[in-house]
């Protein structure tokens, strides 16, 4: 027998200087639903996630935690995994770029380029961008990163180079030899015309920090954090290994099927990445898939913004399935879309627990009233309303299929529920329970037409919706009877495959209605999440608002500090879930401190350097607060320290702390914090 042909689907690999969000759940989910489908369809289906653990932004988030970037990683990026775990996403393999075989199979392609003769040595200076991990044409020291607006920082070091110039002809061939190589076609349209304007050469190395996978032969270098982070989807399944079950697994499943990104990352995974893969020589990927962002508030979702929203409250409230169904059905996929509680609680009593689950309950419970819990035998004469019911299913198929595999989710969902609608309304017409009440064949007759013609509607819609919302699906199918609902072969899938006779399970209510104070709950969650978080990054945070060490950046984005492992039961001193203990506060020496010296520093605008009085010795504090504060008024003031920070060094200063101040607004305006009352020079904040 022949092989089954292969599926090879990822995810990006997520940054581990943050905690999942739901943006992060958003790509995966729809990775999963995908993988979940192309399995049911017969498919030898890889589903790859991950984690992106190398650079410098999670450097400095390791430090600011006070821990080894080692330590750092494994907890956030144990984080991740639990969250998908929970959220039963059926990835089949999760790779962390501090792997060895990631790191093994990394430097085996950073040899290939090399040996290929793509990779040179030469030299750079120009402005950095810490968070984008970018080189970028900025004005000079300290002017606002192009991609982010975030400030630059200035660099010159040695590099290594990939001429990305060289590929400039290649990559637009591709595009318009494969026009599906990246979809949409707005994010096509955007990929070509940049290519298009020139490519300069690419810095793959980096002298100016540790964290990273050494250039082979030349460990003063790291690779470039792009590089490495790409290339996890050829080293998770083999690239780079000489054992021979992984190179059997690289030609099997390599070139990708789908890579799924969000829109912000296109150009890595557009340009870079089949670049690398040219030069490599190795086959390219079929499809790169972007969708859109996730917005809250009417801005993107994400850490940087302070916006966002953890999966576990859902998940602790109304579950997985109803925000995967409400990710996918809500949003365009393509398009950015808004997240609200308020509507994913409307879309799930709508859709969920009046449309499937209500179609769902009452058919079952109704054949287990009247037919003893039996799939009833429909009778050979067929009304208008059953024809059509049978006609919509069979319509329902195959345009469900066609947009799923065109990742239109919600169109797709939206022609699934139209199933659901059309039957509850054909069971409200054809009454039923009326039918029950009637004596003779002709009425009993009827009433088994018209439960079978249900049941039979929702074990399509069912199996349709199975990778969408697969735990709920898997019970209406246990309790269909029908048993694993996984195993069910999706190609075949056609009217009038119920059993007759087959004998329903015990029947459950599979979505209870939410309310009003499943929303407020969901609300007071986020709160208290979200000022947990908070505490933690400005404790654990290296680069706060404006405050210390990067000027510029807001409080809430920059380290987390990683969480300790929740436990059922909360032990003295150690923490669970998002609290952090007592002691875990104490850790941070906070104190009261006077400015004797403020001045600006030369060529920052947002820098100020004081020297502040700490009572025990005087401290240098570097600080980007020179936008909101005159550095003459800051003379005599009493301010708040961390104390206990490890030194930094910004524009070769060094700050021996940070001062606290609240972030106001988008661009983070610092108010110092500070006493109504007097208090004496070193005393201690607890
Ligand atoms: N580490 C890189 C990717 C390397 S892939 C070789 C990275 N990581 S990330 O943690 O920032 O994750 C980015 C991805 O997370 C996005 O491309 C998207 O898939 C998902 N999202 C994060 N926030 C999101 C929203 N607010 N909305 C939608 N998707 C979001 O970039």
């Amino acid at each position: 027998m022949d092989k089954p042909a292969k599926f090879y689907i990822t995810t990006p690999i997520y940054y581990v200087n943050a905690r999942p969000h739901i943006g992060h759940t958003y790509t995966t989910v729809a990775c999963d639903a995908i993988a979940r489908r192309q399995r049911m369809m017969g498919m030898d289906t890889f589903f790859l996630t991950g984690t992106d653990e190398h650079g410098q932004k999670i450097e400095r988030s390791a430090t600011a935690a006070g821990c080894s970037p080692q330590e750092f990683v494994d907890q956030i990026a144990a984080e991740f995994r639990q969250l998908w775990d929970r959220m039963k996403l059926s990835y089949d393999d999760f790779i962390r770029t501090t792997e060895p075989r990631h790191v093994r199979g990394m430097q085996a392609l950073f040899t290939r380029l090399q040996e290929r003769g793509y990779i040179y040595k030469g030299s750079y200076s120009g402005q950095y961008c810490v968070f984008d991990e970018l080189y970028v044409d900025a004005a000079g020291p300290g002017a606002p990163c192009p991609e982010c607006g975030r400030p630059t920082e200035t660099v010159q070091e040695e590099n290594y180079f990939f001429k990305l110039s060289a590929m400039e002809d290649r990559l637009l061939k591709l595009y318009a030899e494969q026009p599906d190589f990246i979809r949409p076609e707005t994010r096509r349209n955007e990929v070509m015309a940049f290519v298009r304007s020139g490519l300069r050469d690419l810095s793959v190395s980096r002298t100016t920090f540790k964290w990273g996978i050494p250039v082979p032969g030349d460990p003063k270098h790291v690779i470039y954090v792009w590089l490495d982070a790409l290339a996890n989807y050829i080293t998770a399944i083999g690239f780079g290994s000489d054992d021979p079950k992984d190179k059997k697994k690289f030609e099997r499943y390599w070139p990708a099927d789908v890579h799924m990104i969000g829109k912000e990352i296109v150009r890595f995974h557009c340009v870079y990445w089949p670049a690398f893969l040219m030069a490599a020589e190795l086959p390219l990927p079929k499809a790169i898939v972007a969708h859109g962002w996730l917005l809250f508030e009417e801005s993107k979702m994400s850490k940087s913004r302070g916006n966002i929203v953890r999966s576990e409250t859902i998940l602790d409230t109304i579950g997985a399935d109803p925000l995967r169904y409400f990710l996918l059905r809500e949003i365009v996929f393509g398009s950015d879309g808004s997240f609200s509680f308020d509507a994913l609680v409307e879309r799930f009593n709508a859709d969920l627990a009046n449309g499937l689950g209500n179609l769902s309950s009452r058919t079952l419970s109704m054949i287990t009233r009247y037919f003893e819990g039996e799939i009833p035998h429909p009778s050979k004469e067929r009304s208008a309303d059953d024809e059509a019911v049978a006609a919509l299913a069979g319509q329902t198929i195959s345009d469900f299929n066609a947009q799923f595999e065109q990742f239109q989710f919600s169109r797709a969902l939206e022609t699934a529920w139209g199933l659901v609608s059309a039957v509850n309304k054909y069971i409200v017409e054809n009454e039923p329970w009326a039918l029950a009440e009637k004596p003779g064949q002709d009425a009993r007759a009827r009433l088994a037409t018209v439960l079978y013609t249900a049941a039979e509607a929702l074990r399509i819609v069912t199996v349709l919706a199975h990778p969408v919302i697969p735990e709920s699906t898997a019970r209406i199918w246990q309790q269909l009877g029908l048993g694993n609902i996984e195993r069910f072969d999706l190609r075949g899938l056609k009217w009038g495959q119920l059993q007759l006779g087959t004998k329903i399970g015990k029947v459950e209510p599979v979505f209870p209605r939410a309310d009003k104070s499943t929303i407020e709950r969901m609300q007071q969650m986020e709160q208290e999440g979200s000022t947990t978080s908070q505490n933690k990054s400005q404790a654990a945070e290296s680069e706060p608002a404006g405050t210390g060490a990067q000027a510029g950046q807001r409080a809430t984005e920059a380290a987390v500090t990683p969480a300790v492992d929740a436990k059922a039961t909360p032990v003295p001193g150690v923490a669970t879930g998002n609290k952090i203990t007592i002691d875990d506060f104490l850790k941070v020496e906070l104190r009261v401190g006077e400015v004797k010296v403020a001045e600006k520093v030369k060529g920052a605008d947002k820098l100020l350097r004081m020297e502040v009085d700490i009572g025990s010795e005087v401290r240098q504090i570097v600080a980007g607060i020179a936008k909101a504060y005159e550095p003459e008024k800051l003379v005599g003031r009493k301010v708040v320290i961390v104390a206990n920070l490890q030194p930094r060094k910004l524009r070769g200063l060094e700050s021996q702390g940070m001062i606290v101040a609240a972030s106001l607004g988008d661009d983070g305006v610092p108010v110092l914090a500070g006493f109504l009352e007097d208090v004496p020079v070193g005393a201690k904040l607890k």
